[in-house]
């Protein structure tokens, strides 16, 4: 064993299990793929079946397989190479997706950590007007032309709905309940939402942004519920309030996006998620 690895094993037995702490090597694997030939085609035809039937629940006469092998094209040119701790090959995938699909004339993300996000929603909307929100901009490793890039909560900041289709994304592990909440009192009438994991599922995150918008649509979950789980040896809970409840009246159609594992290899998302709210008086 190398002198490096010898000290990474040393740290990693005598020392950081103390901090609850672990040093890994970043993993890099979101170019993986079959070389182009029969086998990437059956990959990515089975990849279509399974987002075909998403795409047409949110809009469009989108092909899948088309927009697939876009996708792979885009994505190997991606100037953020590791985006761990952000979106991966099928997260990416799906915010690609929906927003050829959804065409919006503004983009409002809030969370931009290294850029990667809204860099590719640049890619699937080359003309729309880019707003990327973060309370945080070390982590920001590529800023792309054109795109206003802004530090801090979106409600520090004056930004509504416009005249077009108008799209918030929310990927900063804040509620669920609260940012459509927000997004509804601003205009916004189309949302795209990250980590949107079920009751049961709380766990999967550190900071899930419960109540998430599954939970809303969940019957199961009600107003004074207790939720607990454990996630990396720390224990968290959450109770539902009535004003979280009352967020379901605000929500014309939720449409999760599936599970593309099967299909890619690749690990799955924590749940992208297109949701429509209701206009006033719907
Ligand atoms: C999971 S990362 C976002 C990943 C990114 N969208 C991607 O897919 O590449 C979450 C980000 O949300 C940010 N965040 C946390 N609280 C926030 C807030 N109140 N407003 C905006 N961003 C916030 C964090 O600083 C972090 O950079």
């Amino acid at each position: 064993m190398n002198l490096k690895a010898s000290i990474v094993r040393g740290l990693n037995r005598h020392v950081l299990p103390r901090y609850r702490l672990i040093l890994k090597k970043s993993a890099n694997d979101a170019d993986a793929l079959p070389a182009p030939g029969p086998m990437r085609e059956r990959l990515v035809g089975n990849a279509a079946t399974a987002l075909q039937p998403w795409l047409d629940a949110i809009g469009g006469n989108a092909d899948a397989k088309a927009l697939i092998e876009e996708f792979i094209t885009v994505f190997a040119r991606r100037p953020v190479r590791d985006n761990a701790g952000g979106s991966g090959f099928n997260g990416s995938l799906c915010l690609f997706a929906a927003v050829r699909v959804l065409s919006p004339a503004l983009i409002v993300e809030s969370g931009t950590w290294k850029g990667h996000s809204a860099w590719l929603f640049r890619q699937a909307a080359p003309e729309a007007r880019i707003v990327s929100f973060d309370i945080e901009h070390e982590n920001l490793e590529h800023r792309e032309a054109g795109i206003d890039y802004r530090l801090g909560d979106w409600m520090d900041h004056e930004v509504v709905a416009g005249e077009g289709v108008s799209l918030a994304f929310f990927d900063d592990h804040i509620s669920h309940a609260r940012r459509i909440r927000e997004a509804h009192a601003r205009g916004f009438r189309l949302l795209l939402a990250d980590d949107d994991l079920p009751a049961e599922a709380l766990f999967v995150t550190g900071l899930p942004p419960a109540p998430t918008a599954a939970m809303l649509a969940d019957p199961a979950v009600t107003a004074g519920q207790i939720l607990a789980w454990r996630y990396r040896g720390r224990d968290f809970s959450l109770t539902v309030s009535p004003e979280d409840v009352a967020v379901r009246a605000l929500i014309a159609g939720r449409h999760a996006a599936p599970d593309l594992s099967p299909a890619t290899y690749h690990p799955r998302h924590n749940g992208v998620t297109v949701l429509r709210l209701k206009s006033r008086g719907e």
